[in-house]
């Protein structure tokens, strides 16, 4: 038995430790915004914040959120109104979708802690993310419109 926070909220979950976080997100819990990519650690789509870190849930297993705060793209705002969230809709980010979760959860993590980041630092921090569609150009824009908000 795990317990840790989703979102705030006290979970206690019956699983294998060696569960990746991602799938008791996915398929315990049923927060469905966190997506599979890779599996391994390539691709960023599964991105949540683990203790205020953009963290690979697919390779986060459930042992190590014992007693720690997990945020999903559910949980970054009560209203989906975070200004990366207004940002993202403003710049038209999405093309299919399926990176962007993962997408808004590191750039989250990046405004968190440097919240006037220069280009440079948007393209490297942002690197461990990818976009098959190549919205890489927008969500730089949409990161750098949401620090200015912020
Ligand atoms: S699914 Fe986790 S990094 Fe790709
Ligand atoms: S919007 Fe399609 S993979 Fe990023």
């Amino acid at each position: 038995m795990a317990n840790f926070t989703v979102n705030g909220q006290p979970i206690e979950v019956d699983a294998n430790p060696n569960t990746p976080l991602l799938w008791v997100i996915r398929e315990h819990l049923k927060f469905t915004g966190t997506k599979f990519g890779c599996g391994v650690g390539q691709c960023g789509a599964c991105t949540v914040h683990v203790n205020g870190t953009a963290t690979y849930s697919c390779l986060t297993p459930l042992s190590a959120v014992e007693g720690s705060e997990v945020t999903t793209i559910e949980g970054l705002s009560p209203n989906s109104d975070h200004p990366l969230q207004k940002a993202w809709i403003a710049e038209e980010v999405p093309q299919c979708g399926y990176c962007q979760s993962g997408q808004i959860m590191r750039a989250a993590n990046l405004l968190e802690t440097t919240p006037n980041p220069t280009r440079e630092e948007i393209v490297a921090h942002m690197s461990t993310n990818i976009c098959r569609c190549g919205t890489y150009s927008r969500i730089i824009r949409a990161i750098q419109r949401a620090a200015r908000e912020v």
